[in-house]
C-alpha cells in the first residue's frame, strides 16, 4: 500500500543524523566530541525537580489539564512575559504546547490554506520548512549571506513576496547563526510585514540568552491586539528543560481558539507535571538562566578566540543564543579527499577526528557547519584544538 505524498516532501530532522551518528561511534568506544547538541549542558534547577516531587504526590496532578494548559501557568507567563519581554497579553489567549515545537505546528496550521507561502530567511532552523509543509503551505526561501551577518532585509522580503506570502517565520536569536537583530533592524521588518498584513510568528525561544547588547523587541510589543503577530517561546533552552517539552503560544482569539482545537486532538493538555515544572521555573525567576548564560558566553568568547587560529575559516560573530555559524567553503573544493560540501566535511571530521558538527545543509546552506557551544569547557577546548589540528595541519 501507498504511504502518502508528504513522505517524499519530508526529511527528517538532520540535526538528530549527526548527532544519532555520534552516539554510536561514542557506544564503539570513539572519543567523541559533539558539537552539535541544540539543548543546554546543564541540568534542570533543582527548586523544579523538588516542586514536581512534591506534586507528583497529589492524586490530583495526575489528571487531564485544560488543552490549554493550567490557569495559574498561563497567568505566570502572561505576568513574566510583560515583565522579560515588554508586551501585556490575556491568559486566555495562551495555550500551553508540547515545546516551541508544538506551538509552531499549531501557528502555521491555523493560518495556513494549501499553497499559501511562507517567507523562511536562510539559514533557518531545520523545523520551520518541514512544519510549514506539514501544514499544506509552501516555504519561500530567502537567503541571506555572511556579509551580511546573515541578516534579512526588507529589499530581500520584499523582492520574495508574492500574493501568495501570508507570513515571515521570524527567529531572533537565531538558531542556527546565534545573530541578534537590532532594535531598529527589526522594528523595520516589522513595519513592512504589518504594513503588508502578512502574519509574522516570532519564536522566542533563545530571547534571555543574549550575550551583547539587546535582544530584540517582540514584534507583540508594536501589534498590542496581536492581529499580525503570533509569538512561540518556551523553557527549554532558558531555564534547561529541553526534556520537560513545555511551551507556549501567544495570539489573538481566533489564533488561540485554533491553537486549542488543533491540539484538543493532537494530544490534549502538555503533562501535568511538565507544566507545574515550567510554572516553578518561570516563578523562581531568571538567577539560574543568568549563571548559565555567563558560562555560554565564557564559552562563546573562548571558542571565537580559538575559531581565529583557524586558518580560512570566516565567522560571524554571534550575540546569542549558543551557535557559531563558521563558514568552511575553502574546504570543500576537494582540499580534503572526498570533500565537496559540508555534509562531506562533517562526516569527514566525525570519522577521522572524532568531532561532530551539523552540516550546514541542515538549515539550508551548503559551505557552513553549525557548532554549539553547549558543552562542558573541557570538551570545548579538546574539541576545538582537534578541530584546530586537522585543518591547520592539511
Ligand atoms: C529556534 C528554535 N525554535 C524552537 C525550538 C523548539 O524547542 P522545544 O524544545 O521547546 O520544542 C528550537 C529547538 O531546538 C529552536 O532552536
Amino acid at each position: 500500500m501507498d504511504i502518502s505524498k508528504l513522505n517524499s516532501l519530508i526529511t527528517p530532522s538532520g540535526t538528530m543524523a549527526i548527532s544519532n551518528k555520534a552516539k554510536e561511534l561514542k557506544e564503539e568506544g570513539k572519543p567523541v566530541i559533539g558539537f552539535g547538541a541544540g539543548e543546554p549542558d546543564f541540568s534542570t534547577p533543582s527548586y523544579v525537580i523538588e516542586d514536581v516531587k512534591k506534586a507528583a504526590e497529589d492524586p490530583k496532578n495526575h489528571k487531564y489539564t485544560a488543552v490549554a494548559g493550567l490557569e495559574i501557568l498561563r497567568n505566570e507567563i502572561s505576568r513574566t512575559t510583560s515583565i522579560y519581554s515588554n508586551f501585556d497579553s490575556d491568559p486566555n489567549n495562551i495555550v500551553i504546547t508540547n515545546g516551541g515545537k508544538q506551538a509552531i505546528f499549531n501557528s502555521l496550521i491555523a493560518i495556513l490554506d494549501p499553497g499559501d507561502e511562507v517567507l523562511i530567511p536562510t539559514p533557518y532552523w531545520t523545523t520551520y520548512p518541514e512544519a510549514v509543509k506539514i501544514s499544506g503551505g509552501v516555504p519561500n526561501f530567502v537567503e541571506t549571506n555572511y556579509q551580511d551577518n546573515f541578516k534579512v532585509s526588507v529589499e530581500q522580503l520584499e523582492e520574495n513576496r508574492t500574493d501568495k506570502t501570508k507570513a515571515l517565520v521570524w527567529v531572533s536569536p537565531s538558531n542556527p547563526t546565534g545573530i541578534v537583530y537590532s532594535k531598529e533592524e527589526a522594528e523595520k521588518i516589522y513595519e513592512w510585514a504589518f504594513k503588508n498584513n502578512l502574519w509574522i510568528i516570532s519564536d522566542e525561544l533563545y530571547e534571555h540568552l543574549v550575550y551583547e547588547g539587546e535582544t530584540s523587541p517582540s514584534p507583540a510589543i508594536y501589534d498590542p491586539q496581536f492581529k499580525n503577530t503570533i509569538v512561540v517561546n518556551g523553557v527549554a533552552k532558558s531555564y534547561a528543560m529541553t526534556g520537560w517539552r513545555v511551551g507556549w503560544i501567544i495570539g489573538n482569539s481566533d489564533v488561540i481558539n485554533m491553537s486549542k482545537k488543533i491540539q484538543s486532538h493532537a494530544t490534549s493538555n502538555v503533562a501535568n507535571l511538565s507544566q507545574i515544572a515550567a510554572l516553578s521555573a518561570l516563578k523562581n525567576g531568571l538567577n539560574e538562566t543568568n549563571k548559565m548564560k555567563e558560562a555560554f558566553n565564557k564559552r562563546r568568547l573562548y571558542a571565537l578566540n580559538a575559531f581565529k587560529n583557524i586558518k580560512n575559516i570566516n565567522l560571524v560573530e554571534p550575540t546569542g543564543a549558543f551557535y557559531l555559524f563558521p563558514d568552511i567553503s575553502y574546504y570543500c573544493d576537494g582540499k580534503i579527499k572526498n570533500v565537496s560540501n559540508s555534509i562531506e566535511f562533517c562526516n569527514w571530521l566525525l570519522d577521522e577526528h572524532y568531532v561532530a558538527f551539523v552540516p550546514g545543509e541542515v538549515f539550508g546552506v551548503n559551505g557552513y557547519l553549525r557548532c554549539s557551544y553547549a558543552l562542558s569547557d573541557d570538551d570545548l577546548a579538546e574539541g576545538l584544538k582537534r578541530f584546530s589540528d586537522a585543518l591547520n595541519n592539511l
